[in-house]
């Protein structure tokens, strides 16, 4: 349908996450006309579930350096160096004007800044709050500044596509809101710059940490609208999310690898270390090996899950240390002072997104994308935990002072959006929203951890259908689901479900979070490459 209502602005963002809303006060504070959109509300996007931290060389004796190597280790031949060095530089100066906006970082005796371990780091790097609420407390400052600088907010809006001058310039987005009053139904923002922050896509799996607004949206606009997107068979899988039954659905409480940085122990189900011998750094090797390793475990002892064991850490620590963990495990009749709790693999980051320079562009001009849903090349084949927030500020600062000089030059003036093609009926055939389901399970089933060929192409075979099916509807008698936000959340994962599935089948090697079962080794002579998908070509 056309938009019913309009608003402009020089720049819009769509999503509410440390990406989005540290553009946002950029661009605002800069004195651009700033506007933001979110699917939900401001708060309830993946950053505000965040544990463990923030990863920046902000220890005695720490390096940016340091901090390049580790994250070069972690993406497996795949990072893009320059992109790296400029997250680790300016990492520590970001963090700091963080902290500056109202974030406040939990502290050590001597007042500095308090940090842990992760998984692939070799130091204690990671910056964390209210012991294992980071995200929280980051989404919590970033909301109060937004709302004190005055950036207009939408909230309840869902993206729907990219608006695009003649020229094939981004100018804008449509969306659908939900009682908003005055932002109702389907309307537009017309913006000459459009900052992507919309988050990942873990919800395309049954069994995730992501909230469940996850859905791919951000990723599926830009196919759409002919951006190129890349790496999106690296999904990460996080290897210690709280195991609550094999057909657990949605989203699963974390078990933060910080619990692990301070000495928590995996341990199998005869209470014996499995990762030991298995890693130089055995419990806090890189994600991607202590997932494999705990899976690996789990077929050896025909298991359905492994154990965290920190019962060492005794009461006082857990309840200062891991309120939030302690509270999660505690609130499924777990208690982790007396027991190991159980633990398994589960969808957590997608390592890919739509692809941008170092200036946060895509490679349609106007469009922006940071945050998880952008591939601007730090992760490469796996990310180095707690990354990602610090990817989300150092990129939405330098996508903020990309907009705020292509505006005083000029490049950024008002566009007129072409009018999108009214043919009387969507261009693109609404799923059921019930159809969510069916694609977690055929993703779980066929493209979850471990991959091969069979299970892969099995996988496209059922999407495959799926999306036929619900274009024979379109085609022959019109017929598509009711617009609305579920009906689009499952439009959206199918479109992002089938790329990702034909990258993983293509990939014929094992590397970074990437597994498969019929190509163990990792091909560096034919794979040390992205594969890079760019559909609707024409718009773009
Ligand atoms: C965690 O706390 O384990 C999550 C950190 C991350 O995903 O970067």
């Amino acid at each position: 349908p056309a938009p019913g209502w309009s608003v402009d602005a020089d720049v819009v963002i769509v999503g509410s996450g440390v990406a989005g809303l540290t553009a946002a006060l950029r661009c605002q504070d800069a004195g651009l006309s700033t506007v933001v959109v979110t699917k939900a509300r401001l708060d309830d996007g993946s950053t505000r579930w965040a544990q463990g931290g923030i990863a920046a060389a902000l220890g005695e004796g720490d390096t940016p350096a340091q901090h390049l190597d580790d994250t070069l280790v972690a993406g497996a031949g795949l990072c893009d160096e320059e992109a790296v060095r400029i997250l680790v530089t300016e990492g520590p100066a970001a963090v700091r004007r963080l902290m500056a906006t109202g974030a406040q970082f939990d502290t050590d005796e001597a007042g500095g800044i308090h940090l842990t371990r992760e998984g692939g780091h070799h130091r204690r790097r990671i910056a964390h709050a209210g012991g294992d609420a980071t995200g929280a407390e980051i989404s919590r400052a970033l909301v109060e500044a937004v709302r004190a600088h005055g950036v207009r907010t939408i909230e309840h809006a869902l993206v729907l596509d990219l608006l695009t001058d003649a020229e094939g310039r981004a100018a804008g987005v449509t969306l659908h809101v939900m009682g908003e009053g005055r932002h109702d139904g389907v309307g537009a923002v017309h913006a000459p710059a459009v900052v992507l922050a919309t988050g990942g896509m873990g919800q395309v799996f049954s069994a995730t940490t992501n909230p469940s607004v996850s859905t791919g949206d951000g990723v599926a606009l830009a196919l759409r609208a002919g951006a190129e997107v890349a790496d999106l068979e690296f999904v990460q899988f996080h290897p210690t999310v709280l195991f609550l039954g094999a057909d657990a659905e949605g989203q699963q409480p974390l078990v933060s690898e910080a619990v692990r940085g301070e000495g928590a122990h995996l341990v199998d189900a005869d209470g014996v270390r499995f990762m030991a011998g298995r890693h130089e750094l055995a419990e806090l090797a890189p994600r991607d090996v202590v997932a494999k390793g705990i899976l690996r475990r789990m077929l050896e002892q025909d298991a359905e899950h492994m154990y965290l064991d920190a019962r060492h850490f005794g009461a006082a620590m857990w309840e200062q240390r891991f309120p939030t963990i302690l509270a999660a495990c505690r609130a499924h009749g777990i208690d982790p002072v007396t027991e190991p709790v159980p633990v398994a693999p589960a969808a957590h980051y997608a390592s890919g997104g739509v692809r941008t320079d170092s200036h946060g562009r895509t490679t349609v001009p106007g469009l922006y994308a940071c945050g998880e849903v952008a591939c601007t090349g730090v992760h490469g084949a796996n990310r180095l935990a707690s990354n990602s927030l610090l990817e989300g500020l150092v990129y939405a600062e330098r996508i903020a002072a990309d907009i705020v000089r292509e505006h005083a030059d000029g490049t950024l003036a008002p566009r007129a959006p072409r009018p999108l093609p009214d043919t009387g009926r969507p261009a693109e055939p609404l799923l059921a929203p019930e159809t969510r389901f069916t694609i977690q399970r055929i993703m779980t089933e066929g493209a979850g951890v471990l991959r091969s060929d069979a299970s892969l192409a099995t996988a496209a075979q059922q999407l495959e259908r799926l999306h036929a099916e619900a274009l024979g509807a379109l085609e022959g008698d019109g017929k598509t689901a009711e617009p609305g936000v579920d009906a689009w959340e499952a439009t959206n994962l199918l479109c992002v479900a089938r790329v990702l599935v034909a990258a993983a089948r293509m990939r014929t090697e094992t590397r970074g979070c990437h597994w498969r079962e019929d190509h163990a080794d990792r091909d560096d002579a034919h794979w040390r490459r992205h594969i890079v998908v760019r559909l609707n070509p024409d718009r773009g």
